[in-house]
């Protein structure tokens, strides 16, 4: 592994606001310290999530709670929305799937409608996806259907898409697959 950067030799202190969230740098090279401003792009550093962010996860699952939610250790959560239950085989590297999706805001707002983004297809772990999405779809099975809440770091990153994802943001998922 690339050694780091060194950014400097004293600790920096900050001041975080409650539900808002922080990624610090782990390359060093951030001109913005101790958070990451992208530079790290193309390496293999990525930024570390301060915790505001997960809580806002946790939130938003905690009002929601007429169902359940599972935490991947992979970083996202999710829950089925359609489980099938009669079939045994799950995606593996090099299946082609066909997903479609919508992407929402954790205010369940619509960012981007699955009529905008198409029907998705996408080569398992041989071509690059919203991160989150790429370990999910392995857990999905024909026809099923599952809401993803992804933080930002497995989803659009620090800067977002720089578009209509805005820095920093957490991601829904609604997805349905076909193998
Ligand atoms: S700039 Fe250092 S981790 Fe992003």
């Amino acid at each position: 592994m690339t050694k780091a950067h060194r950014a400097g030799d004293a600790p920096i202190a900050v001041e975080v606001e409650k539900d808002k969230s922080y990624y610090w740098c782990t390359c060093g090279k951030s001109s913005k310290q101790p958070f990451c401003d992208g530079t790290h792009k193309g390496s293999e550093f990525t930024p570390l999530a301060y915790k505001a962010e997960e809580t806002k996860i946790k939130n938003y699952i905690k009002k929601d709670s007429l169902h359940s939610y599972i935490s991947s250790p992979n970083g996202f959560w999710y829950r089925y929305i359609v489980k099938n239950d009669s079939d045994t085989v799950f995606p593996v590297k090099g299946d082609i799937v066909q997903v479609s999706y919508d992407l929402l805001d954790l205010n369940d707002q619509i960012i981007y409608s699955k009529e905008t983004n198409g029907v998705k297809e996408y080569v398992v772990d041989k071509e690059d996806f919203i991160p989150g999405l790429q370990a999910g779809i392995k857990l999905m099975k024909e026809g099923e259907s599952m809401k993803f809440i992804i933080p930002s770091f497995n989803a659009f990153g620090v800067l977002g898409d720089e578009k209509k994802i805005g820095m920093n943001t957490s991601i829904i998922s609604l997805s349905l697959i076909h193998i």
